[in-house]
């Protein structure tokens, strides 16, 4: 069937709707739904945490029930799922409720859903469009870089000067940026399934790395990669509400930490086995607020997808370090990115670059 500008409006008001699981959907994908018959909307929906109802369950309870819904348009960020899961497949109720057609922004890329759930539908009578939306992936590029690539989504962040420096000889770095940035990067670390750094930065700094946007947030695993297991009984990423991971080699001293230890092969944590593991737990929206040394490691080793770099209007000359910390002698072994967004942030500049 062809699709109308209408139909564009109300697939654009689903992905809206998506955005409202942000902070609270993941490791699931952020969905949204809107049910519309002769242009009226009968009801919306989105998918606010895992265990939860989807999106299109909630706009079909939210629309009075299915049979109120015969003959109405369904419009839905993400291809209905047509798997039993923690939830019954949302294909079904969609049938049951005798909707006549079926507008989604994007295929799911699930294999046990990915064309499942629209052939169901189809083979049940409705129509089904399929408008790719760019908007409903970047909403989700941690689900769908899991379920493409089996690997999270790492998002580097980076609160640099003009001159690219992150932090004095002296290991001095607070603050940098302003505080309208460090509240900027809340929202990053709240959209996360886990928060990483480096041991570096935890003897530096003693971040807490919590979000504290909202009282009850969902704080995201707090990871250190600390190779020979240095991290003080009493740093504050291990005291802070939610789960702390140390990631360590066989060369850590056996200690007792008050955290999940766990040990990895190599002489330092490998950092494809480190993203293996967090996949693995479902953690598949990553971010790595860390200093030179491991954000250096992550660039160089290609293991990244998007770098936030916030960027003060300061100079801190030679002797400071680089953001990235690796060496290279030729233009021709750059690490190359592509600016996709620039926004000021208070006083500061933040550069969104996507991985070339
Ligand atoms: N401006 C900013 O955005 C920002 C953010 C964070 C920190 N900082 C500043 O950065 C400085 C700390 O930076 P840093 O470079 O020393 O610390 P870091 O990058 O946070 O941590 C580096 C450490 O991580 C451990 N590590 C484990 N596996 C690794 C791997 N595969 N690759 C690389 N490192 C690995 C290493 O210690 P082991 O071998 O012992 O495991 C390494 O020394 C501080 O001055 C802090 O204030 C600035």
């Amino acid at each position: 069937m062809a699709v109308s500008d209408s139909d564009r409006l109300f697939l654009d008001a689903a992905d809206e709707l998506a955005a409202r699981g942000l902070y609270s959907a993941p490791p699931n994908p952020k969905v949204g739904c809107l049910l519309v018959r002769q242009g009226v909307v009968l009801g919306r929906g989105w998918h606010e945490h895992t265990g939860g109802p989807h999106a299109e369950i909630v706009a079909l309870d939210d629309a009075g029930g299915i049979d109120r819904l015969a003959g109405a348009t369904c419009y839905v960020s993400l291809e209905p799922c047509a798997h039993h899961g923690r939830t019954p497949p949302c294909t079904e109720a969609l049938i049951k409720a005798k909707v006549a057609r079926v507008v989604a922004a994007a295929t799911d890329p699930n294999p046990l859903v990915s064309g499942a759930g629209f052939e169901m539908l189809r083979q049940a009578g409705i129509t089904v469009d399929v408008v790719e939306l760019p908007a409903a992936r970047d909403l989700n590029p941690g689900y769908f870089k899991q379920m493409e690539h089996d690997l999270p989504w790492v998002r580097l962040k980076v609160a640099g000067s003009l001159d690219g420096r992150a932090a004095m000889a002296s290991g001095e770095s607070q603050w940098i940026t302003s505080e309208a940035a460090r509240a900027d990067v809340q929202h990053f670390r709240a959209r996360s399934s886990a928060v990483v750094t480096g041991i570096g930065t935890v003897l530096a700094d003693d971040p807490a790395l919590t979000v504290r946007i909202t009282k009850d947030a969902r704080q995201p695993l707090r990871v250190v990669l600390d190779s020979t297991l240095r991290t003080p009984a009493n740093a504050r990423i291990l005291g802070e509400p939610g789960q702390a991971l140390l990631v360590t080699t066989r060369a850590a001293v056996t200690r007792d930490v008050p955290a999940e230890v766990l040990v990895l092969e190599g002489r330092r944590v490998p950092l494809d086995g480190l993203l293996s593991a967090l996949v693995a737990r479902d953690c598949n929206e990553v971010l790595v607020e860390a200093g030179p040394e491991l954000t250096g490691a992550f660039l160089t080793a290609g293991l990244w997808d998007e770098l936030i770099l916030y960027q003060a209007p300061k100079l801190l000359g030679a002797s400071a370090r680089g953001f990235a910390g690796f060496r290279i002698d030729a233009l021709a072994d750059a690490v190359d990115g592509r600016i996709v967004e620039t926004l000021q942030v208070g006083e500061d500049l933040r550069i969104r670059v996507l991985r070339a």
